[in-house]
C-alpha cells in the first residue's frame, strides 16, 4: 500500500511542533500523506488509487449518492469524544483526515477472516442485485449500527444512499434488524437463515459473528500538534488549530485566493468548484465548534449540521425558552443526509449562501427567520455583530465568522414553524422552502411576524408587505387569512430558473404552505374539521413489507430461493468491477471535453494552454482516429447509423469532441471542463428538443416500422374519446458510470468493460483501431447496474478508451463523470401518444386510431418502436386498433434501450386511454378494462380478483370515498393497473462449461451479462440441477468476448432464459459423453465419473449456442397486476405511496427470491421515471441542466411504498420458454404507472371540491412531479379559508 505504513503507537512528539505530514489510518495502517500527493486528491481517490483498496466505489463524486462512504473514528467537537461515523469520501480532501481513523469495507469482513453479521444478513436477505451500492450503505449502517436507534430512526438515516436496483425493500429490512426495537422476526433473522439457507453453512463459506469494526486504531491526539503546513510550490495546504493561526496564514499568504476548509461539502453543491491557492483546513478548531448558552444559544460557526441537530434536541428538551428548536430538529434532518451533515458546518453554508444567492440554503432561511445573528472577526481581532441579511452584502474579503446566536423566544407566545417542499423525500434542495414565526399576544393578535421563503428569486428573502398586513390582526379569521394571501400573493414574485420548477409552481407552494402554516397553529375551535388535513405535513411510518411464493423443495436447487452467488463479495467490496483492476502507477485517465453548441464543427481547440498544466499528457482529437471516427457498426441488432466518436460534426450540446489524457482520474476530468474551444458554422437558432418542435420538420420525421392493422370495426359508438399522452424521458442512473479500462498486452488490449454488449465494445475499438477484432478481448467482470444503457452507448467510452491506451501504450482508465454521463448517454425515448377511440356505453373499444412518436434523439439507432407495437395492445382485444409509430430526430444524444424499452411506454398509453374511456363513459375503470380483454386473456381477470380479494380492495375503495368527503386537503384514491408482456427470444446466446477432472468442480462462463439480475446464480442452479452436482462446486466467471463471440446484448430480459437453455443443451452433451461411463459404473460419484471420462479421453469442455431460430424456444406472455393506494397532500403537491401490491407472474421461477428482487426493483424505478425523475434542457443551448445527483432525482429508501407486497403467481408452470419459469427482469416497471392512475383521481377529487367541472378530462404530463400535480390541482386562492362561511 503506497502511502501506508503500519501504525506506529510511540508518542515521541515534541510539544507545540508544526508538522509537514498529514497522518491518518486506513484500516488500521498508518497513511502519511505530504506534497508528493496532488492537493486536490480525494479520500476516495487515495483509498482507490493510493491505498488499491477498490472496495469502495464511486459514482457522483458530489457527495449525493452514497457509493463512497467510509467510516470514521475521530476526536470530534463540541463533543470533545471520540465519535464513529461515516462520510463521504468523494468530498473530503485526503488533507482533511489528519488524525482519522478510516474503515473502509475492506475492514468489515472477507472470505478469508470471516464475514460479518450484516454482510452476512445482507446477502441472504437478497440485499444486493448489482452490488455497487453496498459497500457504502453497509459502511453507513456500520456507523450507526452501536447507536441504539429505533427502526424509525434508521429508516431516516439513510437519504444518504441511492440503490437503482433493488427498490431498497430488502435493505430496509436488514437497517432495521439492528435497531433496539427491532422485532424479534427480524432480530432473529440471521439465524434462522442461516440454519435454512445455503448461504453460511452449506457453502461452507467462512462466516464470523465477530462485530464489525471492533479493532479501530486511533492516531494518538493531535493536540501537542499548533499547524500543519504544506507548500506545493504556488499552492499552499494548511491545518490549524487557533483562529488566531487563520489570520496569521491569511496576512501571510494574502487573501487574494483562500479558502476555509472545513467539511469541503461545498464541492458537493457547487457546479464549478475549484480550490482556492490557500487552504486552510478549520476542522479542529475548536473555538469555532463549541456551543453556550447565556441569554441566547451561541453556536460556534463551524458547528456541524449534524452536532447542531444532537444540541437542539438536548436543549429543546431542557430550556423553555429554546423549546422551539424541536421545529428547528425535523427542518435540518432534511438538510442534506448524515454523512454530510456531520461535516458540512454552519458557516459553510451560508458562506455558500452569500457566494450564491440563489441556493436554497436551509440554514440561512431557518435562522433569518428566528432573528439569529452572527459575530465575525477580522484580522485585527476585531469582532462585530451582523444580522443574516446584513451579512449577504458584506465584505466578508479575509474575515472569519465567529459564532452564531439564537434568541430565546418562549413557545407559549411564539408560533413557529418551517418546511421543506422537496422533489423526493430525502436528499434534495428545497423546491420552495419557508419558515414562519409569529409572536401573538394575549388576544392573540399578531405582534410581530417573520415569514422567510427560500428559492422565490435570489433576492427574496421576507414577505414585508405580508409580514406588516398581519401585525396588529388576529389572523384566525378568514377574512385576515384572504387579505395575507393577497398580500402574499402580489409580493412574491417568483423568478425564472429553467432547471428549476417554474416560478408559478414555486409560488403555488409558497402560498400553500403559508396556508399550512396558519391552519397549524389555528385553534382547533376556529377551523372547521374539514380542513384540518391541510396543517399537517405527511409524517413516515416504519416501513412493512412482505414476499409472498411457494416454492417445491423436490425440485431444489431449481425453484430454491438461494442468495445470489456474488451476495457476499459484494457486501465486502471483493467483487470486482471494471474500474477495480488493481491500480498501477504507470495507468492514465482519459475524460471527454464536450461541445458546448448544439450545432456546427470544432474550429480550434486550445491545446497548448492545456498540455501546460502539470500531469496533462496529452489531448486527442477526431485526427488522431487511426481508423473510422464511429463506435457503431451498423449492421448489428438495430443499429443503423454511425455515430462519431469524437465529433467532426456536432449534433447536441454535450457531445464529445475531444480527450484529454492526465495522470490522475480527478486531474483529466477537472481539466477537460476547462479546455477552450472555437466553433463554426453554427446555427442560429435554437435546438429542437421536444417531439412538437421535430414534427414539423419532415425531414426529422422517421415512420416506425411498429404498426397495428385492424382486423374488424365495431359500430356500437356512443362516444368518440380523444386525447394527447405525453411521457418525457429518463436517465439509467446505473450506479457504476459507464467505464472502460483498455490495458496494451503484447499486440493486443485487453479491454475492461462495463457493457451489456461485448461485439459492441469489440467491433467498436476494431474500427477505431482500425485492427482486427482478435487483437481485442473483451471481459466484463460484472456491471453494476445497466437498465439498457450500457447496450450500445458505452461503445463511445471503450473506443476512446482504447485510443488513449494505444497511443499511450499504457493502461488507460475512462469513467466517466456523472456530468459527462448524463450529458452524452441517451436516454429512454419520450414518447407522445395522440388518440382517438370509439367506444360504446361500456366503454369497450369500436375502434382506436392512435400514433405514437417517439424522440430518438440526434439519430435513430436503438429504435423501439416495433417494442412499442407489440406490447400496444397489451392484455386487450386490438381487432379494432390501429397504430402507428414513428420516431423523430431531435437536437439531443441518441437515446438508447431502458427497462422495457417501448414496451413500458406502449402498455402505459393504452392503460391511459383505458382510463380516459373509463372517465368518459362514468364507468368503473376496471370494468372497462375486462370488457376490452383479450376473449383468451383468462390470466389477467383471475389475477385482478386474486388480488382484489387479497387487498380487501372493496372495503379500502369505501373508505376512501369517505376519507375524500370529510378532507379537504388530502386526497386519497386506490388503482389497478395490468399488464400483460410479449417476451420474445431474439439473437444468440453462448455459453461455454468447464469440468475438472481433479475435483469435479465446474465453470461457467456466458454471454449474458450479470448486470444485477441474477443470471449468473440462476446458470449454476440450472447447471447444478440438470448435472445433479451440489450448487457450491459451481463457479460462473466473467463474462469473455472470445467465449461468447458475437453474442447479442443481454438485454430484453430474456438474457438469463437463453443461457439457462444453453446450460440445458451443454448438460445434456456431457449426459450422452459420460453415458457410457455411467452405464459400466452405476453406482459412481459426479467425481468418479468425470476422473473415468476424463482418462477415457472424453472432453470435458463443452460450448453451445442457441439462436433465436431454435424451434423450441417460443415466445410468450408475462402477465402482472398492482394496486396502488395513494395520499396527496393538495396543499404542496407532495403525495405518498400508502400501499403498493402487486402480483406477478412468473411461471415456475428458478430462484423466486431474486425475481421478487427484480419485481420490486423495477417497480420503484417506475415510481421515479413516473413520478420525480425529470431531464430539463436549455431551451436555447440545449445543454442538459439536470444533469447531478442534486437535480435529477431518483426515488430514495423513504419514497418507496410504506406497506410494499409483492406476491408470485401461486403453482404457475410457463407451458413455454426455459424450464416453466418466465422472465421478470423488465416488466416490473409497467406496473408502476398505476400511480399516475391514482395520482389523477386524487386530483380528480380536490379537482371536485374546488368546483371545476367533473366531466373535464384534463390532461396531465408524466412525470407527475410536484409542479404536474400542483398544476392539474389549480386551487383557488380563495379556497384558503379557516370555516366555510366565517
Ligand atoms: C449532497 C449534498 C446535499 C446538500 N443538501 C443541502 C440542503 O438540502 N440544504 C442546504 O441548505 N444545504 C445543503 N447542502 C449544502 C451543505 O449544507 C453545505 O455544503 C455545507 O453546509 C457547507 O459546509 P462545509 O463545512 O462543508 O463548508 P466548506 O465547503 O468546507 O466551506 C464552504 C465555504 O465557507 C467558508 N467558511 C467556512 N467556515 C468559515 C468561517 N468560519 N468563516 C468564514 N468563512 C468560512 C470557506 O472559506 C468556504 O468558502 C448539501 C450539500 C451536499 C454535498
Ligand atoms: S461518489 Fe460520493 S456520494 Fe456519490
Ligand atoms: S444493488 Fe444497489 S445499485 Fe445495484
Amino acid at each position: 500500500m503506497v502511502g501506508c505504513l503500519h501504525l506506529n503507537s510511540s508518542k515521541n512528539r515534541d510539544a507545540r511542533i508544526t508538522m509537514a505530514k498529514i497522518e491518518f489510518t486506513i484500516n488500521g495502517s498508518l497513511c502519511k500523506v505530504d506534497e508528493s500527493i496532488p492537493r486536490y486528491m480525494s479520500l476516495n481517490a487515495y483509498i482507490r488509487y493510493v491505498c488499491g483498496l477498490t472496495g469502495t466505489k464511486a459514482m457522483c463524486r458530489e457527495g449525493g449518492c452514497g457509493a463512497c462512504i467510509v467510516t470514521v473514528r475521530a476526536k470530534r467537537y463540541p463533543s470533545g469524544k471520540t465519535e464513529i461515523f461515516s462520510v463521504n469520501s468523494c468530498l473530503v480532501l485526503v488533507f482533511s483526515c489528519h488524525g482519522w481513523d478510516i474503515r473502509t469495507i475492506e475492514s468489515t469482513g472477507n472470505r478469508l477472516d470471516g464475514y460479518s453479521d450484516i454482510q452476512k444478513l445482507t446477502a441472504c436477505l437478497h440485499g444486493t442485485q448489482c452490488g455497487y451500492c453496498t459497500p457504502g450503505w453497509i459502511m453507513h449502517l456500520n456507523s450507526l449500527k452501536d447507536k441504539n436507534l429505533t427502526m424509525a430512526q434508521l429508516e431516516k438515516s439513510f437519504g444518504c444512499c441511492t440503490c437503482r436496483c433493488t427498490g431498497f425493500r430488502p435493505i430496509l429490512e436488514i437497517i432495521k434488524s439492528v435497531a433496539i426495537d427491532a422485532p424479534p422476526k427480524l432480530s432473529q433473522r440471521l439465524k434462522d437463515i442461516e440454519e435454512i439457507s445455503t448461504c453460511a453453512k452449506k457453502c461452507q463459506r467462512k462466516c464470523s459473528v465477530k462485530s464489525d469494526c471492533s479493532d479501530w486504531s486511533l492516531l494518538e491526539d493531535s493536540g501537542s500538534v499548533t499547524k500543519i503546513e504544506l507548500d506545493f510550490g504556488k499552492y499552499k495546504f494548511y491545518k490549524v488549530y487557533e483562529i488566531v493561526d487563520i489570520f496569521d496564514i491569511l496576512n501571510r499568504d494574502g487573501v487574494d485566493s483562500y479558502m476555509l476548509v472545513d467539511g469541503n461539502t461545498g464541492k458537493g453543491i457547487v457546479e464549478t468548484f475549484e480550490y482556492e491557492r490557500v487552504l486552510i483546513d478549520i476542522s479542529d478548531v475548536m473555538a469555532l465548534k463549541t456551543f453556550k448558552i447565556d441569554q441566547n444559544l451561541i453556536l460556534g460557526a463551524n458547528v456541524s449540521l449534524e452536532d447542531c441537530i444532537t444540541i437542539f434536541t438536548e436543549i429543546s428538551k431542557t430550556e423553555s425558552d429554546f423549546e422551539y428548536l424541536d421545529e428547528v430538529v425535523k427542518h435540518f434532518e432534511l438538510i442534506a443526509h448524515i454523512p454530510v451533515r456531520k461535516i458540512a458546518s454552519l458557516a459553510g453554508n451560508l458562506m455558500y449562501k452569500r457566494a450564491y444567492p440563489q441556493y436554497r440554503s436551509d440554514v440561512f432561511l431557518l435562522f433569518e427567520c428566528l432573528g439569529a445573528e452572527m459575530t465575525v472577526q477580522n484580522s485585527k481581532g476585531n469582532t462585530y455583530t451582523l444580522r443574516l441579511e446584513e451579512f449577504l452584502h458584506h465584505d466578508m474579503q479575509g474575515i472569519v465568522i465567529v459564532n452564531f446566536m439564537l434568541p430565546p423566544l418562549n413557545k407559549t407566545t411564539h408560533l413557529f414553524k418551517s418546511y421543506k417542499i422537496m422533489p423526493r423525500s430525502q436528499n434534495a434542495m428545497a423546491i420552495v422552502n419557508a419558515a414562519f414565526l409569529m409572536k401573538l399576544d394575549s388576544k392573540n393578535n399578531v405582534q410581530k411576524a417573520s415569514i422567510v421563503y427560500g428559492n422565490i428569486s435570489s433576492t427574496f428573502v421576507h414577505a414585508l408587505h405580508t409580514e406588516e398586513y398581519l401585525t396588529g390582526k388576529c389572523p384566525f379569521s378568514n377574512e385576515t387569512l384572504q387579505g395575507a394571501i393577497k398580500t402574499l400573493d402580489g409580493e412574491l414574485v417568483s423568478s425564472d430558473n429553467p432547471a428549476e420548477a417554474s416560478p408559478d409552481c414555486r409560488k403555488k407552494l409558497a402560498l400553500g404552505l403559508f396556508y399550512k402554516f396558519m391552519l397549524s397553529i389555528c385553534p382547533t375551535a376556529s377551523t372547521e374539521s374539514i380542513y384540518r388535513s391541510g396543517a399537517n405535513i405527511f409524517t413516515r411510518p416504519v416501513s412493512e413489507a412482505t414476499q409472498d411464493y411457494v416454492t417445491d423443495s423436490s425440485l431444489y436447487p431449481l425453484n430454491q430461493p438461494v442468495p445470489k452467488l456474488e451476495a457476499l463479495i459484494q457486501c465486502s467490496g471483493e467483487a470486482r468491477y471494471v474500474n477495480d483492476l488493481p491500480p498501477q502507477k504507470s495507468d492514465v485517465f482519459g475524460a471527454f471535453v464536450l461541445s458546448t453548441v448544439h450545432s456546427g464543427e470544432v474550429d480550434k481547440i486550445y491545446e497548448n494552454e492545456i498540455l501546460e498544466i502539470e500531469g496533462v499528457l496529452a489531448i486527442y482529437t477526431a485526427k488522431d482516429i487511426p481508423g473510422e471516427n464511429t463506435f457503431i457498426t451498423p449492421g448489428l441488432q438495430l443499429q443503423t447509423d454511425k455515430e462519431e466518436t469524437l465529433a467532426t460534426i456536432i449534433k447536441y450540446f454535450g457531445q464529445p469532441i475531444a480527450i484529454v489524457v492526465a495522470e490522475t482520474e480527478e486531474l483529466a476530468a477537472a481539466v477537460a471542463k476547462k479546455v477552450r474551444v472555437d466553433y463554426k458554422n453554427t446555427k442560429k437558432s435554437a435546438p429542437v428538443i421536444t417531439i412538437d418542435e421535430a414534427k414539423k420538420d419532415s425531414s426529422r420525421y422517421i415512420a416506425g416500422e411498429g404498426t397495428l392493422e385492424p382486423t374488424s370495426k365495431g359500430t356500437d359508438v356512443t362516444k368518440i374519446i380523444k386525447g394527447v399522452y405525453e411521457i418525457e424521458a429518463q436517465y439509467h442512473y446505473y450506479m457504476e458510470p459507464l467505464t472502460c479500462v483498455v490495458q496494451p498486452v503484447d499486440d493486443m488490449f485487453m479491454v475492461y468493460d462495463s457493457t451489456q454488449w461485448m461485439e459492441m465494445t469489440q467491433t467498436a475499438i476494431a474500427r477505431c483501431l482500425n485492427i482486427g477484432q482478435s487483437k481485442i478481448v473483451v471481459k466484463v467482470p460484472r456491471v453494476g447496474g445497466a437498465f439498457g444503457g450500457k447496450i450500445t452507448r458505452n461503445g463511445q467510452v471503450a473506443a476512446a478508451c482504447a485510443l488513449v491506451a494505444s497511443k499511450q501504450n499504457r493502461t488507460c482508465r475512462f469513467i466517466l463523470p456523472l456530468q459527462t454521463n448524463m450529458s452524452i448517454a441517451g436516454k429512454r425515448l419520450p414518447c407522445q401518444c395522440e388518440y382517438e377511440v370509439g367506444v360504446n356505453d361500456d366503454g369497450k373499444i369500436q375502434y382506436l386510431n392512435a400514433t405514437i412518436v417517439e424522440d430518438a434523439g440526434c439519430c435513430n439507432n436503438d429504435n423501439v418502436t416495433s417494442y412499442t407495437s407489440s406490447s400496444f395492445g397489451n392484455c386487450y382485444d386490438i381487432s379494432g386498433y390501429t397504430l402507428n409509430t414513428a420516431t423523430v430526430l431531435t437536437d439531443l444524444p441518441s437515446n438508447t434501450f431502458f427497462r422495457a424499452p417501448g414496451a413500458c411506454e406502449g402498455i402505459a398509453c393504452i392503460e391511459h386511454i383505458m382510463e380516459h374511456i373509463a372517465f368518459a363513459v362514468k364507468k368503473d375503470a376496471i370494468s372497462v378494462r375486462l370488457a376490452n380483454m383479450k376473449a383468451n386473456n383468462t390470466d389477467i381477470p383471475e389475477m385482478i380478483e386474486t388480488l382484489k380479494q387479497d387487498v380487501d380492495y372493496d372495503k379500502r375503495c369505501a373508505d376512501i370515498q369517505q376519507f375524500n368527503k370529510d378532507n379537504r386537503w388530502v386526497k386519497r384514491a386506490i388503482k389497478i393497473n395490468v399488464m400483460e408482456f410479449p417476451v420474445i427470444y431474439y439473437g444468440n446466446f453462448t455459453v461455454m462449461i468447464s469440468i475438472y477432472r481433479m475435483d469435479g468442480t465446474v465453470t461457467i462462463t456466458t454471454g449474458g451479462i450479470e448486470m444485477g439480475q441474477g443470471a449468473n446464480t440462476k446458470a449454476a442452479q440450472v447447471c447444478a440441477n440438470a448435472l445433479g452436482i451440489p450448487l457450491d462446486v459451481i463457479k460462473v466467471i466473467s463474462h469473455y468476448s472470445f467465449v461468447a463471440a458475437n453474442d447479442v446484448f443481454s438485454g430484453s430480459s430474456i438474457t438469463t432464459e437463453s443461457i439457462c437453455y444453453c446450460i440445458l443443451k451443454i448438460c445434456e452433451t456431457f449426459d450422452k459423453r459420460f453415458a457410457p461411463v455411467k452405464s459400466r459404473k452405476p453406482q459412481a460419484t459426479w467425481l468418479d465419473i468425470v476422473k473415468s471420462a476424463a482418462e477415457e479421453g472424453i472432453e470435458l469442455t463443452s460450448c453451445y449456442m442457441m439462436s433465436d431460430k431454435d424451434e423450441s424456444l417460443s415466445g410468450y406472455s408475462a402477465f402482472a397486476v398492482s394496486i396502488v393506494e395513494i395520499q396527496l397532500d393538495v396543499l404542496t403537491g407532495r403525495f405518498q405511496m400508502l400501499r403498493v401490491d402487486l402480483l406477478e407472474d412468473v411461471g415456475m421461477s428458478v430462484n423466486p427470491a431474486v425475481d421478487i428482487g427484480q419485481v420490486e426493483g423495477a417497480f420503484i424505478q417506475g415510481v421515479g421515471y413516473f413520478t420525480c425523475e425529470k431531464l430539463v434542457y436549455d431551451k436555447a443551448t440545449g445543454k442538459l441542466l439536470t444533469n447531478r445527483s442534486l437535480t435529477y432525482h431518483v426515488p430514495l429508501c423513504q419514497d418507496i411504498p410504506i406497506v410494499y407486497n409483492v406476491k408470485l403467481r401461486h403453482n404457475q408452470k410457463n407451458t413455454k420458454g426455459v424450464l416453466g419459469a418466465k422472465t421478470c427482469g423488465e416488466m416490473g416497471i409497467c406496473t408502476a404507472h398505476g400511480i399516475t392512475l391514482a395520482l389523477r383521481e386524487c386530483i380528480m377529487a380536490s379537482r371536485i371540491d374546488s368546483g371545476y367541472d367533473s366531466t373535464q378530462w384534463i390532461t396531465i404530463p408524466v412525470p407527475y412531479d410536484t409542479e404536474a400535480i400542483l398544476k392539474a390541482l389549480d386551487v383557488k386562492l380563495e379556497e384558503f379559508v379557516f370555516t366555510a362561511s366565517d
